[in-house]
């Protein structure tokens, strides 16, 4: 029997994991009972040494088996048996890359010895030269100390990689000696009065913890894999951040919970809790405000002075085109840089960027003269599935808005190279201006108007039947339509073009769409503009597609 993705089994993992194709999983994370007499409704968690080692040795084996060769584990453990398991871990062919320690509170208080406040997090990989490790996503990374203990404009907004000591709660921290930029993490618990608690299991991990682990092992699409599922975070969390995702549990209570607590989170929504939880620290000890942080980044304040260098910034770069145009048109954008650069601003490239749009927005930018290059939507149709799809993926990744994207460099580049592999062949410019375009039309009021005016005629109509991809490659579907793209049963993605044929063939062809497996199409034959969108509108809504962007949604 081979498993589906997006489940979760119920049975014993090492047979479970057995069943996993070999060599399959990007990511697996593990926080395997402690053998310290916990008490779970199944699993009696109080066995000999031995037969603890033999059990944490027949699973890790098939961890290693399930693993791509390029493949990452992670693995939780107490103190008890963390020391054993590293080597264990090691002698089955892992390599550590690192040894994190999760430093929390809430833990339970002792009274003849000291009370537990940390777990071991252990990266394996399988092949320290080739593995996946997104140390530059900002949504990895925390603010440095400049960020945030002063509103600093002259600190990078890039942040920094977290140490291998978590920490989620400030107050927590044993200030002024300890080092928040080491390898100690820091998260809270999941305590029992927390908004984010399930209630159904004691053994609850924060979802930003794991966050932070599926974000930097693995990418969008990628197969994560939770062993011993728990209450279900790793499989919540993998699903929100547009991962596929397969989870093991003994306990049959333990499966029907984690079903309904899956059911009811969605790709794309923000994981529980706060992201790092200095943003929400209290003044410095001198009393001085700490940075304000919106969407999870600093805001830095504008005075007057840098705002009047940032608009003759860009009126000298913007050859009278508009901020939109600029920030999609790489030229431009270097230009504007540059200008900002010789004018000794503070701050680096993703501010100065973001400076400009908050300057748009309060109207005292010149007016554009220059429309530039115009793009029809006949002109984007060959490559706006593509800037679309890539929209979504570096949003989702990276918790950013499209134009938190634009602004960033690094962010903006990534999304470019992944437009690119959707859609291989068009500019930069091009991918990004069709993105543009997209969140524009879906923001007009004709367009909701219309969306919301056809829902009800499309709930009522029949849908097609789905069929193999390689039918569409006939001349037949060269014609325009709305095409649903399947992986078994989940929607991947939702399309209206004016060629089906030629969006298939891309589904067939293109190395990044087939990394997404698609196994079956839906085809709406409709000539007109305004039924696409209704339609296509209608389908997002009602199927949540991973790969359609979020400004379609109605809600
Ligand atoms: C420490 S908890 C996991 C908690 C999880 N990380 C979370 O955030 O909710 C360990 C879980 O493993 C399950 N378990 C124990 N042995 C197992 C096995 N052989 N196969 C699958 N699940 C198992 C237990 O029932 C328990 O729910």
């Amino acid at each position: 029997m081979t498993l589906q993705p997006n489940r979760i089994y119920q049975g014993n993992c090492i047979e479970k994991l057995r069943q996993l194709e070999a060599g399959s999983v990007d990511l697996v994370f593990a926080d395997p009972p402690f053998n310290i007499g916990y008490s779970y409704d199944v699993y009696d968690d109080q066995r000999t040494t031995t037969d603890y080692l033999e059990f944490c040795e027949a699973w890790i084996r098939e961890v290693h088996t399930a693993l791509k060769p390029n493949g990452t584990f992670w693995l939780a453990i107490g103190d008890e048996y963390a020391a054993e398991l590293k080597v264990l871990a090691q002698q089955l062919g892992f390599h550590t890359r690192s040894w994190v320690i999760w430093y929390y509170t809430f833990g339970v208080n002792c009274v003849r010895g000291f009370s537990r406040s940390h777990t071991h997090l252990f990266h394996f990989v399988k092949d320290p030269d080739d593995f996946t490790f997104n140390g530059e996503n900002p949504a990895v990374r925390v603010a440095s100390a400049r960020q945030l203990v002063y509103a600093d404009s002259r600190a990078s907004t890039k942040g920094r990689l977290p140490d291998n000591t978590w920490i989620l709660r400030p107050q927590d921290a044993p200030a002024p000696s300890f080092s928040p930029s080491h390898d100690t993490w820091f998260f809270s618990r999941v305590a029992g009065t927390f908004k984010e608690r399930e209630g159904f299991h004691g053994c609850q991990m924060p979802e930003q913890l794991l966050g932070r682990i599926v974000r930097v092992s693995s990418n969008p699409g990628d197969l994560v894999v939770d062993p011993f599922g728990g209450s279900g975070t790793t499989l919540a969390v993998a699903k929100k951040l547009g991962r596929r995702w397969n989870g093991f549990e003994l306990s049959k209570e333990y499966v029907s919970r984690i079903e309904q607590r899956i059911e009811g989170c969605e790709i794309g929504q923000d994981l529980d809790g706060p992201a790092d939880p200095q943003k929400s620290a209290p003044k410095t000890a001198r009393g001085k405000t700490r940075t304000k942080f919106k969407n999870g980044r600093p805001v830095i304040s504008l005075d007057s002075e840098t705002e009047s260098s940032v608009i003759e910034a860009f009126t000298e770069a913007s050859d009278g085109h508009s901020t939109d145009y600029l920030l999609c048109d790489p030229k431009l954008s270097k230009r504007f840089l540059s200008a900002c650069r010789e004018r000794s601003l503070p701050g680096d490239a993703r501010m100065w960027n973001s400076f400009l749009l908050r300057i748009r927005k309060s109207g005292k930018l010149p007016k554009s003269t220059n429309s530039g290059r115009r793009l029809s939507y006949t002109d984007m149709d060959p490559y706006s599935d593509g800037s679309e799809s890539a929209m979504r993926l570096v949003g989702i990744d990276y918790g950013m808005t499209l134009d938190e994207m634009l602004c960033s460099p690094q962010a903006a580049s990534e999304f470019d190279q992944l437009a690119g592999m959707f859609s291989p062949g068009y500019s930069s410019f091009e991918y990004r201006w069709a993105a543009l375009a997209l969140r524009k039309r879906a923001g007009t009021k004709r367009y909701r108007t219309l969306a919301s005016d056809q829902q009800q005629y499309w709930s009522q109509q029949r849908t097609p039947n789905r069929f193999a991809l390689e039918k569409c490659l006939a001349a037949k579907y060269d014609c325009p339509g709305v095409y649903v793209v399947l992986f078994e049963d989940s929607v991947l993605y939702v399309g209206e073009t004016q060629s089906i044929r030629d969006r298939v063939e891309k589904l067939l062809n293109t190395e990044a769409w087939m990394n997404f497996a698609p196994t079956a199409v839906r085809v709406w034959f409709l000539k007109d503009e305004q039924k696409q969108f209704g339609l296509r509108s209608f389908l997002i809504n009602r199927d949540k597609p991973l790969l359609n962007s979020e400004y379609l949604r109605q809600s």
